[in-house]
């Protein structure tokens, strides 16, 4: 039986955290710091719980450089439950701008109604999950207020891979939002940086949100130019089941508040569930309903980590992330004839590594056996793409991105070519 030294795990969510990490929740599971009590088993309400929250808070904030106007929700319901927040919390910003402009008269009603036609979320889709997160925002308000701004498929032969030169992208203007997933974990497709088109010119201010579930705590993120971020905390944070929204503290009460659950009604606008209230999370330090206070445990934990790791923050662990992925790179590029890359250079992803083997499936699967019999665990591609994905988390060391490297070249040699 393997121990978990033996496993190096290039899985793409959950992914493997750091073994200190995981035997201390361990610990933690069965009796928090001498309470006699778990850390599941505490009230999320308990003094323990609350400074549970603050501090992991704190250690994002310093460890990600979040600035004092932008808030920390700790959510449920995943990066899919993040794809419908998204639009019921920006629509409904959108909708209080316009409440605000057109005033609260006789006529504001069929005035709003009106204005519903300029109604726009606009989408960049580069992968499988940006391409979820506009469906769903044409599911809950109709597809009249979608606006696709570009969509990598349509330059690339139907295939994601790449990322639409920004000069054709068509964004709207005065959008509730423009969207975007800042790492497609399935395609194996990264921003390179923030989009030169989404930047404030000072006339316009795009409020941009993106998902930034598989590559957050990798490279450092401008937080300065976003109105909201979100990230799953089961790639490079932590266990499943907490979500994080970092949200400019504009979009919040007292700023902004959400309109009421009559007038949306009226405007035949649907109407979020508390739950996905990024109000409701703010006025409730995350507390509004039960929060697993052991996911933000082992997420602080993780922060705690990186924080001692790295003095100089994400930006240690970005070369890190940097060097891991030019070593799995580098070996599939020594070996061309073997391995075909699957997205373009210019967009490929530092987290996940999506590639091809010579002689298809049956060479694959054959990758896939030696490479666990090696430890190398967890490389099966997306069932809708197939293929190999290395996932190269956090918790991927420098050693382990060798030891797939090599595993790369000698399975390449044997295959005759190099
Ligand atoms: C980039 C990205 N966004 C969203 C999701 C969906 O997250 P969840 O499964 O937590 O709903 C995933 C899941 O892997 C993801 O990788």
């Amino acid at each position: 039986m393997p121990s978990r030294a033996d496993i190096t795990y290039f899985g793409a969510g959950p992914s493997a955290l750091p073994t200190e990490v995981i035997e201390d929740a361990a610990q933690a599971l069965i009796n928090y710091n001498d309470t006699g009590l778990g850390i599941a088993e505490h009230s999320h309400r308990s003094d323990i719980a609350k400074n549970i929250i603050n501090k992991t808070k704190a250690d994002l904030a310093s460890y990600l450089d979040i600035p004092d106007d932008y808030e920390i929700l700790f959510m449920s319901g995943g990066g899919s439950g993040e794809f419908a927040a998204v639009a019921y919390n920006f629509v409904g910003a959108w909708v209080a701008r316009k409440q605000a402009e057109i005033g609260s008269g006789d006529n504001a009603v069929p005035q709003l109604q009106s204005a519903l036609k300029d109604l726009k979320m606009d989408y960049i889709i580069t992968g499988g999950w940006s391409q979820k997160a506009a469906a769903e925002a044409e599911r809950l308000f109709g597809a009249e207020h979608v606006n696709v701004v570009a969509d990598s498929r349509k330059v690339n032969n139907g295939k994601f891979g790449v990322i639409p030169d920004e000069s054709t992208w068509n964004l709207s203007q005065g959008a509730a939002f423009v969207y975007y997933c800042d790492n497609e974990t399935v395609d194996g497709v990264e921003l390179p940086g923030f989009p030169k088109a989404l930047e404030s010119t000072g006339v316009n201010e795009p409020i941009v949100v993106a998902d930034m579930s598989s590559n957050i705590l990798s490279r450092k993120v401008p937080i300065k130019k976003f109105s909201a971020i979100f990230f799953g905390a089961q790639k490079n944070l932590g266990l499943t089941g907490i979500t994080v929204v970092v949200i400019k503290k504009s979009f919040l009460p007292p700023v902004t508040s959400q309109p009421s659950a009559t007038l949306m009604r009226q405007l035949g606008l649907p109407i979020p569930p508390r739950i996905f209230e990024y109000e409701t999370a703010a006025k409730n330090n995350s507390l509004y309903n039960t929060l697993s206070i052991f996911d933000v445990y082992v997420a602080g934990q993780v922060l705690n980590r990186l924080l001692q790791q790295y003095p100089n923050k994400v930006e240690g662990q970005q070369a890190v992330s940097e060097e891991k992925a030019q070593i799995i790179y580098g070996a599939l590029e020594a070996c061309p004839n073997i391995y075909k890359i699957i997205p373009d250079k210019t967009a490929r992803s530092r987290m996940n590594i999506c590639f091809r083997i010579e002689g298809g499936d049956a060479v694959e699967a054959a990758f896939l056996k030696e490479g666990t019999a090696l430890g190398l665990t967890g490389l099966k591609g997306h069932r809708s793409l197939g293929g190999i994905r290395a996932s190269n988390y956090n918790a991927i060391s420098i050693g382990g991105a060798k030891k797939l490297a090599d595993f790369i070249g000698a399975f390449a040699k044997k295959q005759g070519q190099s």
